[in-house]
């Protein structure tokens, strides 16, 4: 995808802009970028703490700040939206412009710290979309996305969101010593559903930062490694499924795609549980007496005196709004009635099952995943969809593959 945005962003009029001529305005973007572009949003950690501490001072602090941020950001043609306070919103017509001012800047406070001068802890956040203008300003909900995954971060760290994480990954134009490291899912402030999070990790500059400040329900599930090929239809139907039911189970030979589609409706329902979205692995277990404890270390719980796990595991999910997410059942399909037990002892337990069968216990409702369709090449909708088919096809080579391969140690199904 072209990500160089339409018209060149004559704020930052080239790349050599003095930033003391900037240090004067407070609002400076007149023509800004359209078409897709990166939005970058800065702020200071801890800044009122610092501007009680420091007193006259903070200002000095504030002005040598902005000094070190707008060099930054205007030798990557960055073109600055608005600033106010602390806090910068700059947007760049490319994304590995964006991520190289961001890591630039980041390594610009670093040394001002090292160098024994004031030091600051600011935490950025970047996201790639359309530009919508409204007047001098942008809007739209790819702006408020950006802004939040900016209040997500930690000082000194950079998030990325999964768009312009993908890029960034893929160009080579982003600076050596710069890499992208993915976080997991998050739930964020107005937003409805998890954010897939990423990281920069900036060579010589600290890379570990406690989790994102996220909202509520940890969302705990495998990280999508590559594309996914839309379902939409099958999306549709399982998100009203798991609306009137309380499990649902995802049925199919191996390879169908049934751990991928309920991840990916896990990750779009997350809102709707506050107290926590978890994945359970159970493909390595084959022994059924095994799963409440697999479910145990998954939620972190550990016993709890004489009471037997599984008990241990009905008391927390008591009155949580918790999505379990049980993956390759077919294993332990002897162990469904902890299923049934879990579901009477929380009311607002909810819970998808992937597996080759069926659990057959009250309530379940079964839906069959049908394979990845085949788009058809003469159809002109279809054309542009290459990509697709090119999955779809190794999809299906790759469920031959599982079905020739799935004797051991799982049992073997009617399939
Ligand atoms: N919609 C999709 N888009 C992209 N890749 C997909 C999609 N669905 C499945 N895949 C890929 O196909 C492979 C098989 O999918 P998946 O693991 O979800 O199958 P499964 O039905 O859960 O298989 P099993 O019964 O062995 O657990 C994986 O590599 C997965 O990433
Ligand atoms: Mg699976």
């Amino acid at each position: 995808m072209l990500l160089e945005s339409q018209r060149p962003p004559v704020g930052a009029e080239g790349h050599d802009r003095d930033a003391e001529t900037c240090l004067a305005s407070e609002m400076i973007a007149q023509d800004l970028p359209t078409g897709t572009v990166t939005f970058l949003f800065t702020d200071i950690e801890g800044s009122t703490r610092l501007l009680h501490e420091l007193g006259d001072r903070y200002g000095d602090l504030l002005a040598e700040h902005h000094l070190l941020l707008r060099r930054a950001f205007s030798r990557h043609r960055g073109v600055e939206v608005s600033t106010e306070g602390d806090a910068f919103f700059v947007v760049f017509p490319s994304v590995p412009d964006a991520v190289n001012a961001a890591s630039e800047a980041q390594r610009q406070l670093f040394r001002h710290a090292a160098s024994g001068r004031s030091s600051v802890a600011v935490r950025m956040g970047l996201h790639t979309g359309d530009a919508e203008l409204f007047g001098d300003n942008y809007g739209g909900l790819d702006v408020h996305r950006a802004a939040r995954i900016s209040s997500a971060a930690h000082g000194g760290q950079v998030l990325l969101s999964v768009v312009t994480a993908q890029h960034a990954m893929r160009s080579p134009k982003v600076s050596e010593g710069i890499r992208v490291k993915e976080l997991g899912r998050f739930r964020l402030k107005d937003l409805d559903e998890s954010e897939q999070l990423f990281q920069l990790c900036i060579d010589g500059l600290p890379s570990d930062f406690p989790p994102p400040s996220a909202l509520g329900g940890t969302v705990q599930l495998p990280p999508r490694l590559d594309q996914f090929v839309e379902r939409k239809k099958e999306i549709a139907e399982l998100r009203s499924l798991l609306a009137r039911h309380r499990l649902v189970t995802l049925t199919g030979p191996g390879g169908t795609g049934k751990t991928r589609l309920a991840t990916e409706v896990a990750a779009i329902a997350s809102g709707d549980f506050p107290h926590g979205v978890f994945f359970v692995p159970l493909e390595s277990i084959t022994e059924p007496d095994l799963v409440p404890s697999t479910i145990a270390g998954t939620l972190s719980l550990r016993e709890a005196g004489m009471r037997t796990v599984l008990e241990t595991v009905k008391d927390y999910l008591a009155h949580k709004a918790i999505l379990l997410l049980l993956d390759n059942f077919e294993q332990v399909v002897s162990s469904a009635p902890v299923v049934s037990e879990m579901l009477l002892a929380a009311t607002e337990l909810r819970v998808i099952v992937t597996s080759r069968a069926p659990l057959n216990i009250t309530g379940e409702q079964e839906y069959p995943v049908p394979p990845l369709s085949m788009p058809d090449p003469t159809e002109p909708a279809t054309r542009p969809r290459c990509a697709d088919m090119r999955r779809s096809n190794s999809l299906w080579s790759e469920r031959e593959r599982s079905l020739q391969t799935s004797t051991s140690p799982r049992r073997m199904l009617p399939w």
